[in-house]
């Protein structure tokens, strides 16, 4: 039976969920099944499944699948524990909203308003990713972090899909790709997907970003985010930081890339937003389908936050899929307009 949809990394049946597990790319391209609230929150908790959008569309069908399962179940306690899994990104709980809304209309209601967030996503990612496209001209060469690409969205993805789409256009980039603490997600996947997308690319070390600016190989920075405070204050994958204060340093523009859904007005400032720290084995060895190295002594103590706040004056531009903001039209709240009305 063919999914009802899918995208890069989901497919959808009528009654249960497969996704690609991203901790096992690039060696190895693994569907796993993943049919109750138990499986996708473990699957989640390792980065099986990642990505602020994929989270989000992932628990909307599992909450959906589960209702169906159980429709005299207690479909809260299911969202409430489905919400905790990760803190950081607001698009899960923008999802979860968009859910809850619809308990009253049963389990069909659920199943509809789940598959609408995936579409609505991925128009979302088009729209974003042809105004990031917009910013880059042929000979740039833009330095990305951790993976914003389709493996981590229903459609084209946020930051890479501005690159995909700049490809489609025929403008030529040259890509350097952090590889991104703590799971690599820059190196084994953002990697994969500019191989994929046949953009030229290098991989380089987190901590080789601020050199490479001040040798003035570094054109533009552009970003995902996770969750996009109403003061323009952004949180992303550990390490985003401090490569805004080297841009900002070496006058590199810095956008960040993301849909309506990432941007929580609730969140005054970055200070709002929590951040969650993880387990110290990532920090002190690494493990995936290459199999398991420990570097560090046993029980070294580890600071391991999945996320760092980057503040809204070291950004250029905001581009979301509602238009491109600058500090200004930050100041003025517009990059809040339409958020919780739609
Ligand atoms: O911990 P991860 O891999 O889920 O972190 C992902 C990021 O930080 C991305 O930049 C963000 O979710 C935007 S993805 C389109």
């Amino acid at each position: 039976m063919p999914p009802l949809l899918q995208s890069r990394s989901l497919r959808v049946y009528a009654d249960n969920l497969e996704y690609l597990d991203q901790t096992r790319l690039p060696q190895a391209e693994q569907w796993q099944r993943c049919d109750t609230p138990d499986a996708w929150q473990s699957a989640v908790k390792n980065l099986a499944i990642r990505g602020a959008p994929l989270i989000g569309l992932s628990a909307a069908f599992v909450l959906a699948q589960t209702a169906a399962r159980h429709p005299n179940g207690d479909w809260q306690s299911v969202s409430d524990r489905l919400r905790a899994t990760r803190p950081t990104a607001v698009n899960l709980m923008y999802c979860l909203d968009a859910m809850e809304a619809c308990f009253e209309q049963g389990v069909a209601a659920l199943a509809e308003r789940a598959a609408e967030l995936f579409a609505e996503d991925r128009a979302l990612c088009q729209r974003m990713a042809e105004r990031g496209a917009d910013l880059l001209q042929s000979g740039d060469r833009v330095l990305t972090h951790c993976n914003t690409g389709a493996l981590a969205t229903a459609g084209v993805g946020t930051a890479i899909g501005a690159l995909a789409i700049a490809k489609q256009r025929g403008v030529a980039l040259h890509v350097y790709v952090d590889e991104t603490r703590p799971l690599l997600q820059g190196g084994r996947l953002t990697a994969w997907e500019m191989a994929d997308l046949d953009i030229p690319y290098q991989l380089i070390a987190d901590s080789m970003a601020a050199s490479l600016m001040a040798a003035g190989k570094v054109d533009k920075v552009m970003v995902g985010a996770d969750r996009i405070c109403a003061n323009g204050d952004f949180a992303n994958k550990v390490g985003t930081y401090m490569l805004a204060v080297a841009a900002h340093y070496h006058n590199v523009p810095f956008y960040v890339v993301a849909p309506y859904t990432t941007v929580d007005p609730a969140c005054a400032s970055g200070s709002d937003i929590p951040i969650e720290q993880r387990d110290a084995a990532e920090i002190r060895g690494a493990s995936g389908a290459f199999g398991d190295v420990v570097w560090a002594p046993e029980n070294a103590p580890v600071w391991n936050p999945a996320f760092d706040v980057t503040p809204a004056t070291l950004v250029t531009a905001w581009v979301l899929d509602t238009g491109i903001f600058d500090a200004a039209a930050i100041a003025r709240g517009e990059h809040c307009q339409g958020r919780g009305e739609r």
